[in-house]
């Protein structure tokens, strides 16, 4: 789940390397390298423990010339991460220099086959395996390096993204992709290659996605060429990205997640647009549309995520569950893939990835896929690689999600998994004109309500302080606001580092109300809806307990203010959409308690943004 970046063409290579390492950062930020070849051929490698700020600093007055190079920040799978495991890798013999995201499964028996043959390793990494496999080869079969990657690849079991670069070659790199995610972006005379296309897009708007089982041949003189393992010549299907500089900049805030969390008006805007006449507040979704019979003769429809994505699959189950009813399940996509589910000609999957590239749920897409299964894609990232391996999608347009915490991806895809549902529910006419207009209507006027929210902020600034103490927290809520917990107390641990559990609130007095006491707050979630009294009434039993209770709640709720220490009030708006108006002081909470905490809120610890490896 690392990031790696490439370049050849005519202009020094290392500040563009650098400069895409900090865009990349966000996958991986354990260790980070880079590898040059200058117009003598000499190949200069340079990597070290530590975020890319470290490298800079270690590279400060080494030899970086050269228009050609690699560069790679890690998230370690095999090995700690320290300076002899970071990429890139050297071959033994140090001609071969190689950066790789992903597992190489079948390492062992690969590594101690080259051992046999006198390879020694300076890494505990799988990819160090690689590239002395691919060196063994080209040395024994006496080969070009291109067909040695080619051939080692077909040795390999596992997922990758490679980079390879050879001493005395100036001019190419050659780059190779399996389940982890590449992309080529094509400029004047140069090229560039990148596991996001996001992290180049000041240079070029025109990309290649490479494919599953494909090589890059990246030439500076000559056109890009992609061939199959199996070596015959592959599509060249160039796209173009619109995206702008700006999308992916901190904009004056102290951290890209606060500026994420306050995005979230302006993201639900681009998120509808197009989707909800104003006028007549008719959704259309052109995912629905396009496959009309298949959504009306659905008699499953199955979630598969994981992480925030997996809460918000559990929102999306209670608003197709009572808006189309057409029965629900969502599961976590590393339990289904290994399940042997059972699927059926007139079920519908729907894949749910900010990233696109969780490997988990776009081996449920191809799982579900292969079984015949229609799959439908609710993606961040555009041409990722779930949102090509879908049948069809929708994508939920937030714009770049930087901060490792999900919040913009969390509040556009329950928004469209809102639209999805009334798109369905009206063509099959389960829902009732009444609803359908008073939802559409609420969703049009989501922009600003979330204004209206984000005004708390300081308010629960003040109130984070009281909590940095707390080594535990609860997070209850009910029906539409059970996953909202989850998803709060999700955010809390991942930047914080406390540890916090969601419940249905009810559930708490099936044995999580015996860990009630001073030292541990319960953030309840109590706003209008068919069940507000039975939360206001565990609320009371906690108190009487002895517990502290952060309620988040409606405008003037006298009955929860007497019994709650401090209340958080959103305003309220049709329950279905409470959970996106509710989750933004959770979001808010769970920053301000990690700042305050002294934590690394955009990179937390041991995370990593896509989890591209299982
Ligand atoms: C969210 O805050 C997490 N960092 C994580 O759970 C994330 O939602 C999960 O890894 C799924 O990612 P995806 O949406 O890109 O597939
Ligand atoms: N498996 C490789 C390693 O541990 C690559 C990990 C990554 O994708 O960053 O070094």
């Amino acid at each position: 789940m690392c990031g790696i970046v490439g370049y050849v063409g005519w202009r020094e290579a290392s500040p563009i390397l650098i400069k895409g390492l900090h865009r990349l950062e966000y996958r991986g930020y354990d260790s980070a390298g880079v590898a040059l070849i200058n117009e003598k051929g000499e190949l200069n490698v340079f990597k070290c423990k530590g975020k890319v700020s470290d490298l800079e600093h270690f590279i400060q007055g080494k030899e970086l010339a050269g228009s050609i190079g690699i560069a790679h920040t890690r998230w370690a799978t095999h090995g700690e991460p320290n300076d002899a495991n970071a990429h890139p890798h050297c071959s033994e013999s140090g001609e071969i220099a190689l950066i790789h995201n992903g597992i190489i499964e079948n390492y062992r028996v690969l590594k101690e086959a080259l051992i046999e043959n006198g390879y020694t390793f300076r890494s505990n990494t799988d990819s160090e395996v690689l590239v002395n496999l691919i060196e063994y080869i080209r040395t024994t079969n006496r080969c070009p390096l291109l067909e040695a990657v080619r051939q080692a690849l077909r040795q390999v079991v596992g997922a990758y993204a490679i980079a390879v670069i050879e001493r005395g070659n100036p001019n190419r790199i050659i780059a190779a992709r399996q389940s982890s995610p590449m992309v080529v972006g094509i400029g004047d005379g140069e090229y560039f290659l990148s596991s996001d296309a996001a992290s180049i897009i000041e240079y070029t708007r025109d990309f290649v996605y490479v494919n599953d089982a494909e090589i890059a041949v990246i030439d500076r003189n000559a056109p890009l060429k992609v061939l199959t393992l199996d070596n015959h010549d592959a599509r060249i299907d160039i796209r173009k990205l619109e995206l702008s500089i700006s999308q992916l900049e901190k904009g004056g805030y102290p951290h890209f997640m606060l500026k994420e969390i306050y995005e979230q008006p302006r993201t639900l805007v681009d998120c509808i647009r197009g989707r909800i006449n104003p006028e007549t507040c008719e959704v259309k979704l052109s995912g629905v549309i396009d496959h009309r019979d298949r959504f009306l003769q659905a008699r499953r429809i199955i979630f598969v995520a994981c992480g925030t994505s997996w809460h918000a699959s559990l929102i999306g189950e209670h608003l197709i569950e009572s808006i189309c009813r057409i029965p629900v399940e969502v599961e976590y996509a590393s339990e289904f893939r290994y399940r042997n589910p059972i699927l059926r000609e007139d079920d519908i999957v729907i894949a749910v990835s900010q990233s696109g590239e969780t490997a988990d749920t776009l081996a449920a897409v191809e799982l579900a896929r292969k079984a015949g299964t229609f799959v439908f894609g609710i993606c961040n990232a555009v041409g990722s690689s779930i949102a090509r391996a879908t049948d069809s999608g929708a994508y939920i347009h937030v714009g770049p999600e930087i901060g490792v915490a999900s919040t913009k991806a969390f509040t556009g895809q329950v928004t469209v998994m809102a639209m999805l549902a009334l798109a369905i529910g009206h063509e099959k006419g389960t829902v009732s004109e009444a609803y359908y207009h008073e939802v559409a209507a609420a969703l049009l006027r989501l922009p600003e309500t979330l204004e209206e929210v984000l005004k708390v902020a300081p308010q629960i600034a003040d109130l984070s302080k009281i909590f940095t103490y707390a080594r535990n927290f609860i997070y209850l809520g009910r029906g539409y606001n059970y996953p909202t917990a989850l998803e709060g107390a999700l955010k809390l641990k991942e930047i914080s580092y406390i540890h916090a559990e969601g419940y249905p609130a009810a559930e708490m007095k099936h044995g999580p109300i015996a860990l009630i006491d001073a030292e541990m707050p319960t953030v309840a979630i109590a706003t209008p809806d068919h069940t507000y009294e039975k939360t206001a009434s565990n609320i009371e039993e906690i108190k009487a307990r002895g517990g502290r209770i952060i309620a988040v709640c409606a405008r003037d709720d006298e009955q929860v203010r007497r019994s709650a220490d401090y209340v958080i009030e959103v305003p309220v708006i049709t329950e279905c959409l409470m959970p996106i108006v509710v989750s933004v002081p959770l979001q808010l909470l769970a920053y301000y308690i990690a700042v305050y905490k002294g934590r690394n809120v955009d990179q937390p610890r041991n995370l990593a943004k896509s989890v591209t490896v299982e």
